[in-house]
């Protein structure tokens, strides 16, 4: 029964859809083929059903708003699990959870989780079709709004089954909202199950397979993202010598046509976005910026020995509040049209709005709750992590190569995190395992009213969330990534955007400014840049950092390539704590790194 629509013969596929399907028990399954006509159909269903709000068509063609549950806004990351062999395996940065106990709870979760739903079966491609860095996986789900999202974040459609062929691999991912409908029983606009200690975020490295169920928000049920693209990835790219990360990859071209990538990790909600669709400011005539991907890269190595990166998403799921004309234009273009907003403000035009947007707020809208708002509501009318799915096609800045199937040539890591003291605008490492150092130190500060006593959450890599085991142990894979890499190893950067002065105001412009900072790590990448030597790393001289046309005070730029000695001791200090959760696990190059720290901070 449930292979009837299926365009596959692959036996394996057939056999897990039909024994979910027992599981489940959904009213029927659908196979999707990908077709804008099934989208259009689907988008229907939702505005029928109260999920979806069209936009206005002049402003917003083919735009849909979806408010969530209130319960149900952001990636749960106390209920996500790694069922590694050993609690070890997985490391102190994941939820461990034995995989035979797992699987005899998920058993029951999932039992008739899909009552009075459709079961869609999706199958995607992370990464080009066919690529040879591509991996396919199958989505099962009870969400419509999952299936739409899907189409806009990856290769999806019948197209992935005839790549998948009789015998092809792919990463099973199974997916409900967790609300089954007894009969009769009316649907609600965002079905979800609310309570937090029912949702299961569930990564199996037995057979790679992912469960995910009781939320239909983001990474939690976009499977293709943070489950396989960064947690399963990163356990494939440890044993197969490649790199999973939750990086943006961006482009710059002179004025001469010479073209270099660079890779930058950023913890969530920490400006990748803005960095990838990145315009450079007019001093810059003739350079350009090109978008590849603004989230996660899959790294490998070329025919050459060189480091290739691709995308592997389709599309962008990018934070709605702060993104503006001033901000960050690129995103705004690329979400003109055929676009789906989560938890933004709906104006009375029947358009969308959210903190930070450009111009006056409208006198009245109705909030991501669903209620009246205006200017002088106390709550935000936009969720902070409000949403835009939109197709990466449609990004004015898109590269010419972001569908490469051999990826683009990485030139440089950066690494970088919220941080409004002590941590220079930019530095470079001396070499891989310091570079290696200045990726599992990186850390991030929570929110803006913490300055001063501002405790930092380690963040290594940006990968706190997304490592699917042990992260000293990923920073050993780094190690060794590395040293087979040898002189081909690209250079690695650390930049902070987010120092603050004595007022708690921004030193640095940021948003398309940060072009001044990128132009000298391409300068260094190609050996036409001088460094000093600091004590973080190799740093600019301020004259080595283009000024001109930017209105920044004397001495500001001094001050954010300087740092004070006292504070970078205690930095070096509190690294202890972060290394110690790791015991034996911990490359011996990490403390090595730290003492090397600490004495060139000796030496301020
Ligand atoms: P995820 O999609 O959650 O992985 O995050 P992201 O890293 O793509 O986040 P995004 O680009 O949406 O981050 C937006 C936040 O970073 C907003 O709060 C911006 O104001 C801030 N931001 C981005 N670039 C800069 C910058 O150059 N300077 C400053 N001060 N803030 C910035
Ligand atoms: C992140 O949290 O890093 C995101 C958003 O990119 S989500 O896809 O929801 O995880
Ligand atoms: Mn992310």
């Amino acid at each position: 029964m449930t292979s009837m629509g299926a365009k596959t013969k692959n036996a394996k596929l057939l056999a897990w859809v039909d024994e979910m399907a027992t599981l489940c028990k959904p009213e029927s399954v659908h196979w999707c083929d990908g077709s804008q006509a099934e989208y259009d159909r689907l988008c229907q269903v939702m505005v029928d059903g109260g999920t979806f709000t069209k936009l206005n068509a002049e402003k917003r063609p083919g735009c849909f708003l979806a408010r969530s549950h209130p319960s149900d806004v952001a990636r749960v990351e106390d209920r996500t699990f790694i069922c590694a062999p050993t609690k070890e395996d997985a490391g102190p940065n994941n939820n461990w959870a034995d995989a035979t106990e797992m699987r005899a709870t998920l058993g029951k979760v999932f039992s008739g989780c899909m009552q009075g739903r459709t079961l869609y079966v999706i199958p995607f491609s992370m990464g080009p079709l066919g690529s040879p860095i591509a991996q396919i996986g199958i989505q099962l789900s009870d969400s419509p709004y999952v299936v739409t999202n899907m189409r806009l974040m990856t290769r999806m459609g019948t197209k992935v089954l005839d790549v998948l062929g009789d015998h092809g691999f792919f990463i099973p991912c199974i997916h409900s909202v967790g609300a089954p409908l007894a009969a009769g029983q009316k649907d609600v606009a965002w079905p979800c199950n609310p309570n937090i200690p029912e949702k299961y975020i569930v990564h199996m490295p037995d057979d790679r397979s992912i469960w995910s169920i009781g939320s239909g928000y983001g990474g939690n049920a976009l499977l293709g993202k943070k489950c396989l693209a960064l947690r399963i990835a990163s356990m494939m790219a440890r044993d197969e010598g490649w790199l999973a990360e939750h990086m943006l990859i961006l482009g710059l071209e002179s004025p001469e046509g010479e073209k270099t990538y660079v890779a930058a990790a950023f913890p969530s909600a920490c400006g990748k976005t803005n960095l990838a669709m990145l315009i450079p400011p007019d001093v810059f005539k003739g350079w350009k910026a090109w978008t590849v991907g603004d989230d996660i890269a899959w790294i490998k190595r070329g025919p050459n020995g060189e480091l290739r990166a691709i995308n592997p998403e389709a599309g962008f799921f990018g934070v709605a509040p702060g993104t503006a004309k001033n901000s960050n234009p690129n995103a705004l273009l690329t979400m003109q049209r055929d676009s789906i907003f989560t938890n933004v403000v709906l104006t009375d035009d029947g358009d969308v709005w959210w903190e930070g947007l450009d111009g006056p707020p409208p006198a009245h809208g109705i909030d991501w709750t669903g209620k009246d708002w205006t200017p002088e509501s106390k709550t935000p009318g936009a969720h902070p992590n409000s949403r835009f799915t939109a197709p990466a096609h449609q990004c004015p800045s898109i590269d010419p190569a972001w569908e490469d199937p051999a990826g683009v040539p990485i030139s440089a890591f950066i690494f970088g995190g919220r941080l409004s003291k002590t941590f220079p605008l930019v530095y470079q490492a001396y070499d891989w395992a310091h570079g290696v150092y200045m990726g599992a130190t990186m850390g991030s500060e929570a929110t803006a009213a913490a300055i001063g006593q501002a405790a930092i959450r380690r963040d290594p890599m940006a990968m706190l969330p997304f490592c699917g085991y042990n992260m000293a142990d990923y920073w050993g894979h780094w190690l060794k990534v590395g040293a087979n890499l040898g002189p081909k190893a690209p250079p690695i950067f650390r930049v902070n955007w987010f120092r603050k002065d004595e007022n708690g105001k921004f030193m640095w412009p940021g948003y398309g400014e940060n072009m001044r900072v990128l132009k000298w790590i391409v300068d260094r990448v190609h050996g036409r840049a001088g460094a000093v030597e600091g004590a973080f790393g190799a740093m600019p001289k301020a004259a080595d950092i283009n000024t001109d046309g930017l209105n920044i005070a004397p001495g500001v730029l001094d001050k954010l390539l300087s740092s004070d000695k006292a504070a970078v001791l205690a930095e070096c200090e509190e690294q202890v704590a972060h290394f110690a959760q790791f015991g034996s696990h911990l490359p011996k190059e990490m403390e090595e790194q730290r003492q090397k720290f600490i004495s060139r901070a000796n030496a301020l």
